[in-house]
């Protein structure tokens, strides 16, 4: 949520930042702004509401000439105080244009902020928290123990913040500099070669260099041509994470593709196949990072999903799995509920905190919350380094590489298969599936990326389908066992993107109201469970799709291979290949993301940026 980049180097400062703030624009997009420092003690800013390319479009007609300078900050924003019009955009000024700041998070004493500053007479320009921290950097730069000292006066004014921020900042005076701090809201730094960057996420600077440190929680930097310095909000020398970037600039890129989402759901099959790679060794489960010892995982008597949006249907599939390998109980809950509640948490519980971001900050707060009443916490995390996984025992990296378009998609399914192997791992340490039962849910897991490429096959034909329905006023999923999650996740992917009335059920739950949803044409989609694997749950959705058949439903079924008996309930059949129950999700969930995606491209929507919504959720 909202996206930040800062330069300092040899380069114009005004092409890098631009050309990080395209690669950002997935964390907000509802205006953009950039402020770049001339070296002669004038600061330049531009900002606009609207898209990236209003702002640069502004620019042009400015004189992109004008803007000349080798250091320079932008920001791609998410509204959250204050309306997205150009004066709410950030860069925020103090009174003297001297000082610029860009901003994510919330600054939760803002109000505070803002009546002290309006005590002393300071005129606030926009409506936003942002703003009042420009003022009382200026002010703290201006007088008194930090005067002239730009980081001391960033750390003074941090050190009075409440809530969630990374704050970058520049000062007309200290052309040289760009001061960056974080709390609880992501900053990588970038390591160039007499260049060095400061970004939410290292897709900014990927273009120019691999090397990054992860800024860790209380921290700032200084980033200059030559180097950075860490310290700690009270001044004294940090120590932040030094990473290689494993991933290139093709990865962050469309590749042919109209949009970033259509590319991502055709790497479902690597980012399946990278996520389980390395993970079985010698016979055994390996997570990517554990500080839990195997007697911790042994006494574990109750397992917790925590996880926002798709995170979440991924962890609803998880507790088919978890439950049936480990026999232990699951519960799976969205993280802005679970905390609020007050879970039944001890040293024995696991918390399993699924995240692709690993910045989301209802997800961090469950994870802080679980850790508060000692429970165990292991993340499932698609991005290295991030506060969810910093703060908790274990991880288990998704490697599905970056995922830019802003529903998830590649994510999605390298989660589920994650969350497997944590079932698996759990399994293993207490025994409740011997080693070679293990490695057969392993090999099965490793044939699913295979399974997956062959379910692309079907693209042409649900998109096709997509067209058929895209003027329909709604349209309804049903699923059972494993495919209730995955009609929720198709059904979810539909509002996204096509701001469709979308709504997913579990099939039994039919008779118990959603059936009176049904009218003549209204398309339901239906999860087939297979014939072989799961014939009495089988028998009960052909009855379900007879029901609604009778009602005058068009009828969308989604079927394994061969699946004879459903054939003369199905308006539209997609065949999907054969695989255990449990891995059905996998590739059960392909065609509802094509068609959602089809269905979207057809009304004529921004598939990769759907409105109102932003990537990764930092704020509550
Ligand atoms: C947002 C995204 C979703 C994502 C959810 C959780 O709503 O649009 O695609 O599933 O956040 O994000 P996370 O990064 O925690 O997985």
């Amino acid at each position: 949520m909202c996206g930040i980049v800062g330069y300092v180097g040899h380069r114009q400062a005004l092409d890098v930042v631009l050309g990080g703030l395209r690669r950002l624009e997935y964390r907000g997009y509802d205006s953009a702004g950039v402020a770049v420092l001339d070296g002669a003690g004038a600061l330049r800013v531009q900002r606009k509401a609207g898209r990236l390319a209003n702002l640069e479009a502004q620019l042009d007609a400015d004189g992109r000439q004008t803007f000349a300078g080798t250091a320079g900050m932008g920001h791609t924003r998410w509204a959250t105080h204050g309306p997205p019009v150009d004066r709410n955009s950030h860069p925020h000024r103090d009174a003297s244009n001297t000082v610029a700041v860009v901003h994510n998070g919330i600054i939760e004493n803002f109000a505070e902020l803002r009546t002290e500053l309006e005590a002393e007479g300071v005129e606030l320009a926009s409506d936003t928290d942002t703003e009042t921290t420009a003022h009382l950097i200026a002010a703290a730069y201006a007088t008194g123990e930090t005067a002239g000292d730009l980081p001391a006066s960033v750390r003074a004014v941090c050190r009075r913040l409440e809530g969630a921020f990374t704050l970058v900042v520049t000062h007309a005076g200290v052309p040289d500099q760009i001061v960056a701090a974080r709390r609880s809201s992501p900053l990588v730094i970038g390591v160039g070669d007499g260049e060095h960057f400061v970004a939410s996420d290292v897709a900014a600077f990927i273009e120019h260099t691999r090397e990054a440190v992860e800024l860790g929680q209380d921290q700032v930097v200084v980033i200059s041509r030559d180097g950075y310095e860490v310290t700690d909000f009270a001044g004294e020398p940090a120590q932040a994470k030094p990473f290689t970037v494993d991933w290139d600039l093709s990865a962050a890129e469309k590749g042919g593709h109209d949009y970033f989402m259509l590319k991502e759901i055709e790497e479902q099959p690597d980012a399946l196949a990278n996520t389980l790679r390395g993970h079985f060794h010698n016979g055994r489960i390996t997570l990517d990072e554990q500080r839990l010892a195997d007697q911790d995982l042994r006494d574990i008597d109750k397992v917790f999903v925590v996880a926002c949006g798709s995170a979440y249907h991924s962890g609803l599939v998880a507790k088919y799995a978890i439950e049936h390998w480990c026999r232990l109980p699951v519960e799976v809950e969205l993280a802005s509920e679970f905390r609020y509640r007050d879970p039944v948490l001890d040293r024995d519980t696991l918390v399993v905190a699924v995240s692709q971001s690993g910045e989301t900050m209802d997800t961090l707060e469950a994870v802080r919350h679980a850790r508060e009443q000692k429970a165990r916490v292991l993340a499932v995390c698609n991005t290295n380094g991030a506060q969810i996984p910093r703060e908790s025992d274990a991880v288990l990296y998704t490697h599905a590489g970056p995922e830019i378009g802003v529903a998830s998609t590649k994510a999605f399914l390298a989660q589920i298969a994650a969350n497997y192997l944590v079932g698996l791992a759990l399994a293993q340490a207490r025994g409740t599936k011997y080693p070679d039962e293990v490695a057969r849910e392993f090999a099965e897991l490793a044939n699913t990326p295979a399974a997956v490429q062959k379910t692309l096959a079907t693209s042409e034909q649900v998109r096709a389908l997509g067209r058929e329905i895209a003027d329909s006023k709604a349209v309804l999923f049903l699923g059972r066992h494993v495919g209730f999650p995955v009609a929720l996740e198709g059904a979810l992917k539909l509002k996204e993107l096509a701001y469709m009335h979308a709504e997913g059920f579990a099939a039994g739950e039919l008779k118990h109201g959603p059936i009176a949803l049904i009218e003549q044409d209204l398309p339901v989609v239906i999860v087939m469970p297979s014939p072989k694997g799961r014939a009495v749950l089988h028998s009960k959705l052909v009855s379900n799709i007879s029901e609604i058949q009778a009602r005058g439903a068009r009828t969308i079924v989604i079927a394994e291979e061969g699946d004879d008996a459903v054939r003369p309930y199905a308006d539209s059949l997609i065949e999907i290949p054969a695989t255990s129950t449990l891995l059905q999700p996998l590739v059960a969930t392909v065609p509802l993301q094509i068609l959602a995606a089809e269905i979207a491209r057809s009304r004529g929507y921004d598939i990769d940026k759907p409105r109102n919504l932003a990537k990764s959720v930092t704020v509550e």
